[in-house]
């Protein structure tokens, strides 16, 4: 409803002719009393409408209204609020922040015409453009938000509001919350860091979606710079830019009935691409990081030898996972990133390593897109005149163009060229030979993280923008087949393994607290594949030395679609842990894989996540929202594992009213919409629950 009132109505003539006259005749004491009494008319007038203006102006007005919920301006918190029309339930409410000392008393429609726009103006500094639609299904509707600065001083800033909402989705944290209401990060620009080297940032998988428990989802404008913060239980932040460029805030705010169908509805359908399946062999396979001996390949090869004979032995064979360092030397024992000819010359000086037996081992090799400068990989582009095989900045003043220099694990290095195609296929076929040579059937991509323009402070070329860099490694990296990222967006529907980021070797949400929160993050933003960081964390680089924090974390990764270890269990624990990890291995390959398997098909049809947070069976029970310690695989599995230390019982608490849920341990049943209390779970147990129907 537009308001036509003037703003500084002013009913000037009178008192200024009294004004006068009182001046000219002040001994004439009843025409002083009129102007006095003109003057007080005038005051009483101002206030009135000082008053109607400010105090008694309604509070909340319409701005636009779908047929199942509508927008409202709420003139004091100066926030829009978005309201069922049913119910009045408020299921979001969006605190516009980018003026603070502008007072707004109501807005102005200027698009009153169109029922499904509403624009406004913030005079010389942004317009806002508000439309109605399109929807994504029926019962759902979404609103297209769009902020265009005026002039370059202006910073966009809009918060969604955390009271009696919890948020999922965004990126990935180093202490991952769930829902991420309880976090606090302060303002950066939204792409992906390497989070072992900057905790505070965002990092892994990162997708421009935020879902809400009141089912609403938020997705901002993919191609646009953005800024995120989150203040812990308060409201998470959108910010634009300063800057020349005037950089738009753009996003959609959509609201279906209930949390679980508006993720079935928007998020599934995010990537909007046909999705693929990795090949899901390294499911069944336990991951070994090799740990020994990396000075010299002769040792190294001869301790990967010992290594898989011990495994073999004690365990269950599975995959040795190599770091990039001993792939690296194993790749220069064989030079091959030298051409033919001069290989062949160097043949004499090849130290005598047999490889039949490293080829018989079950390798995954590790690369990533940096090289050093010191490598003869790199002198030599730089010879043949390859300088953008790397990311390289054009200096106008000189006239030459530079490699970006960084530092990677110690050392100055450059980085691939993504964009540059030549350079891609170069690369690649190194790869591919290197994974021939060593008959490594796996490849662990690292080091998609973060932009080196933004790092160096240089503005990046706009193929290179934001996480542009991930993403085209990701597709890169999916070419080869059998490979893990460790960095993602955008990317969910590639056949790829994920590689979550390393955790503390502690009971912190940094460390096992804070599994199943990723699990549950990366697979609400698609990524289903992901092999978590190997048991007992991998921060730290030593060994693992507390039993029971490796036999819970062991039970956690179980039900996760791979096992990844790194301290092996004969190293920190009695041997009947032994024993334990090998039912445990089988347990996950008998009884997980076919699960994961089963509930793949339903990704790749319909895009459902398959490690589901319990309000997926119980949307409307708010007691579900902030479960952190249980997870689903589809709908038919309940894992509870204790997450935390010293404990020997908890509760649990079961979704999905009129349900019934069957103990994996006792084949005792319970009723779904339950709490089991003090649950008892000895050092050796895993609380599982399978519903039946
Ligand atoms: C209203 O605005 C929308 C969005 O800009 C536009 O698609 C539509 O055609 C407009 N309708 C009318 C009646 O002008
Ligand atoms: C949050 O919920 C409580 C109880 O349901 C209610 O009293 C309160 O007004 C709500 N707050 C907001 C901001 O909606
Ligand atoms: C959630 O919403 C969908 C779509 O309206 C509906 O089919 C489903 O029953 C709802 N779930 C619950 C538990 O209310
Ligand atoms: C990458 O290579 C392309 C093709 O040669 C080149 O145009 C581009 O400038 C290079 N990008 C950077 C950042 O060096
Ligand atoms: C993050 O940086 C550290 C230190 O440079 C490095 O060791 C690690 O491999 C990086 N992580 C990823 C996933 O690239
Ligand atoms: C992936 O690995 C499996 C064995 O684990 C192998 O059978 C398959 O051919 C590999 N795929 C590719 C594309 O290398
Ligand atoms: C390990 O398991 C085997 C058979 O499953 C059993 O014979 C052996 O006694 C167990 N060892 C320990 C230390 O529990
Ligand atoms: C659960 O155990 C706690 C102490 O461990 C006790 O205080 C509480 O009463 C128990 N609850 C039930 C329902 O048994």
């Amino acid at each position: 409803m537009p308001h036509t009132r003037p703003r500084n109505p002013s009913p000037i003539p009178i008192p200024e002719v009294t004004w006068d006259s009182g001046l000219k005749e002040m001994n004439e004491t009843w025409k002083g009393g009129i102007a006095c009494l003109g003057v007080a008319v005038f005051f009483v007038m101002t206030i009135g409408i000082i008053y109607w203006q400010v105090v008694d102006q309604p509070s909340k007005n319409w701005i636009l209204k779908g047929s199942a919920s509508g927008l409202l301006w709420e003139r004091k918190a100066r926030s829009l609020i978005l309201q069922t029309l049913k119910e009045e339930k408020t299921v979001l409410e969006i605190h516009m922040r980018s003026f603070p000392d502008v007072d707004v008393p109501f807005l102005k429609d200027l698009c009153w015409l169109n029922k499904t726009e509403f624009c406004s103006t913030w005079e010389a500094m942004a317009d806002l453009t508000i439309s109605l639609g399109p929807s994504f299904a029926s019962s759902t509707e979404c609103y297209g938000i769009h902020w265009r600065p005026l002039h370059c001083q202006v910073k966009l800033k809009d918060c969604f509001s955390m009271l009696n909402i919890s948020w999922y989705g965004g990126a990935t944290a180093s202490n991952q919350h769930w829902p991420l209401n309880s976090v606090d990060i302060k303002s950066q620009p939204f792409i992906i860091s390497n989070l072992t080297q900057n905790p505070r940032a965002f990092g892994s998988v990162l997708e421009r979606y935020f879902l809400g428990s009141t089912g609403v989802t938020v997705i901002i404008a993919s191609d646009i710079p953005l800024s995120v913060s989150v203040e812990r239980n308060k409201q998470f932040c959108l910010e634009s830019p300063l800057g020349a460029d005037m950089v738009p805030l753009q996003y959609t705010v959509c609201v279906s009935p209930n949390i679980t169908s508006a993720h079935q509805r928007v998020g599934s359908r995010l990537s909007g691409q046909q999705r693929q399946l990795p090949e899901t062999d390294l499911l069944g396979l336990p991951v070994w990081r090799y740990h020994g001996a990396a000075d010299s390949a002769a040792k190294m090869e001869r301790g990967l030898r010992s290594f898989s004979n011990r495994l073999q032995r004690h365990l269950v064979e599975g995959l040795i996972s190599l770091s990039e360092h001993s792939t690296a030397l194993l790749r220069n024992m064989d030079n091959t990133d030298l051409p033919v000819v001069r290989r062949k010359r160097l043949h004499t000086l090849r130290p005598d390593v047999d490889y039949s037996l490293i080829k018989s081992l079950k390798l995954a090799i590790a690369l990533s897109p940096y090289t050093s400068i010191n490598s003869h990989l790199f002198q030599r582009s730089l010879q043949e005149g390859k300088e953008d095989f790397w990311l390289s900045h054009h200096s106008e003043l000189s006239g030459y163009t530079v490699p970006l220099l960084t530092r990677w694990k110690g050392q100055f290095s450059a980085r691939l060229n993504v964009t540059n195609q030549a350079a891609v296929v170069w690369y690649m076929d190194q790869a591919k030979l290197l994974k021939q040579q060593l008959g490594a059937e796996y490849v662990a991509f690292e080091g998609g993280e973060g932009n080196l323009f933004m790092e160096q402070a240089i503005p990046p070329p706009p193929e290179l923008r934001g996480d542009t860099y991930a993403y085209t490694l990701a597709l890169m990296a999916a070419t080869l087949g059998n490979t893990s990222i460790s960095a993602a967006t955008r990317a969910s529907h590639l056949p790829l393994f994920h590689q979550m980021n390393p955790r503390q070797s502690d009971w912190s949400y940094a460390g096992l607290k804070g599994i199943i929160p990723s699990v549950l993050h990366y697979s609400l933003l698609g990524y289903n594949f992901f092999i978590p960081d190997a048991i007992g964390g991998t921060l730290a680089s030593e060994f693992l030395t507390d039993e029971e924090l490796y036999i819970r974390w062991l039970q956690i990764v179980t039900f996760l679609p791979v096992m990844s270890f790194c301290t092996p269990p004969w190293v920190c624990c009695d041997d009947w842990v032994l024993n334990l990890t090998k039912h445990y291995i089988q347990r996950h390959q008998n009884f997980v894989v076919p699960l994961i398997e089963k509930y793949s098909k339903q990704w790749l049809s319909m895009g459902y996540p398959i490690f589901r947070a319990l309000w997926w069976l119980s949307p409307s029970d708010p007691i579900t929202f902030t479960i952190d310690d249980e997870f689903l695989i589809g709908d038919e599995v309940l894992v509870a594992p204790i997450t935390e230390q010293g404990q020997s019982q908890r509760d649990i608490y079961l979704p999905g009213e009129g349900q019934k849920w069957m103990d994996t341990n006792t084949a005792e049943v319970f009723d779904g919409g339950t709490f089991i209390r003090n649950y008892s779970v000895t050092i050796v147990d895993v609380p599982v629950f399978i519903m039946i129907s």
